[in-house]
């Protein structure tokens, strides 16, 4: 548990990567009472200098010392690390929030997004879960929904930005629009086809149920965040050449009616969401207009004319922010609001 304080040692540990850049930068933006913060990434980056308002700030590398003092830790890197060294975080009596799928689905840790499930943080032991990207900008505008109308089922396409993979593919996007452009061969790493000028519909591994794990994380995650498991929700995920931001197209079964007005009332009212949605003069999300932004843009909501009670809606986020490190600094903040 967070003991009350005025200012809490804080780290944040893959703050190298895309993500752990990202939280870096929100916790000053947000004026997050940090007394001193500590960076953490892998061997590569030790001794790395890294910036925090005007200060300058040494990357260490982890030992089993290195949470002692610590009050918050933001996890960003990776699965494995996670599994390795959450536990190490949380015996030193620090509160871990992860952003790896690692302890999402256990059911001794609490999955939370702070618009919808905030009650969820009282029950947790040390660790607290980020959801997945996609699944954390799709369960801010669901949530407001589920309560009016009570939702049956969802069918979501993503349409998701190569940050998402992290800072490698980051790069090669570039590097593969770069050399396309100058009629040079390209090289795949970090994906198994070209993904400048193309679209993949693959994310993460493939199931033996045909799914890819991130379609299926999206499946479970929103089943536990908004404590129901009777939502019914099938996804496809597909990687687009786009830098920052994912889009999604999500079409909403309820059991009571709402038609689209009310459904933009609904919405209007919600925290996180920002509806942007006036089509006759060309206003709908874009993800190069949402980049940098906290809130999860809504726009071409309509109802769905094949079916009774059903509406389609377009929803942009900046997965770096609130599908990432905004979401673990917003988890922070209420913990310390609560401590
Ligand atoms: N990108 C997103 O939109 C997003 C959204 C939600 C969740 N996540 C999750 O957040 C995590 C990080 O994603 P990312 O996109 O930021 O990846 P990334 O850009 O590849 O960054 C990975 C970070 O992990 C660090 N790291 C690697 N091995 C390490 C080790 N042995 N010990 C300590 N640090 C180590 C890296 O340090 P070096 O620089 O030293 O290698 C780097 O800081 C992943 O678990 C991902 O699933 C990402």
């Amino acid at each position: 548990m967070l003991r009350k304080k005025k200012e809490y040692v804080v780290a944040v540990v893959g703050a190298t990567g895309a993500v752990g850049e990202e939280m870096v930068k929100t916790l000053e933006q947000r004026d997050f009472p940090v007394e001193r913060l500590r960076l953490f990434a892998s061997e590569r980056s030790e001794g790395k200098i890294l910036e925090f308002g005007d200060e300058e700030i040494r990357v260490e590398s982890l030992n089993a010392k290195s949470f002692e003092g610590i009050d918050i830790a933001l996890f960003s890197a990776g699965a494995e690390r996670s599994k390795t060294w959450a536990p190490v975080a949380a015996r030193s009596g620090c509160v871990v929030v992860d952003n790896s799928s690692q302890w999402r689905m256990d059911p001794e840790i609490p999955l939370v997004v702070p618009e919808v499930n905030p009650y969820d943080l009282a029950w947790h032991k040390g660790i607290i879960a980020n959801p997945n990207c996609s699944t954390i900008q799709m369960v801010v505008v669901l949530k407001p929904i589920h309560d009016a109308a009570r939702i049956k089922r969802v069918v979501v396409t993503t349409f998701q930005s190569v940050s998402g993979t992290g800072r490698k593919a980051m790069d090669e996007l570039l590097q593969q629009t770069t050399d396309l452009l100058n009629f040079k061969e390209i090289k795949c790493n970090v994906y198994p086809h070209q993904i400048a000028f193309n679209v993949l519909p693959h994310i993460d591994k493939f199931l033996e149920n045909g799914y890819t794990k991130e379609e299926m994380k999206m499946v479970n995650e929103t089943k536990k965040i908004l404590g129901d498991n009777s939502v019914k929700l099938t996804a496809t995920t597909v990687r687009v050449p786009v830098f920052r931001c994912h889009s999604e197209s999500l079409n909403i079964e309820t059991e009571k009616k709402l038609n689209a007005n009310e459904v933009r009332a609904i919405l209007c009212d919600a925290p996180g969401v920002v509806v942007y949605d006036a089509p006759d003069k060309n206003i709908y999300p874009l993800p190069v207009d949402v980049a940098g932004k906290d809130e999860t843009y809504v726009g071409r909501i309509r109802e769905d004319e094949s079916l009774e009670n059903c509406i389609n809606m377009w929803i942009v986020a900046d997965n770096l922010r609130k599908g990432a490190a905004l979401n673990a600094v917003q988890i922070a903040e209420k913990l310390v609001e609560t401590a």
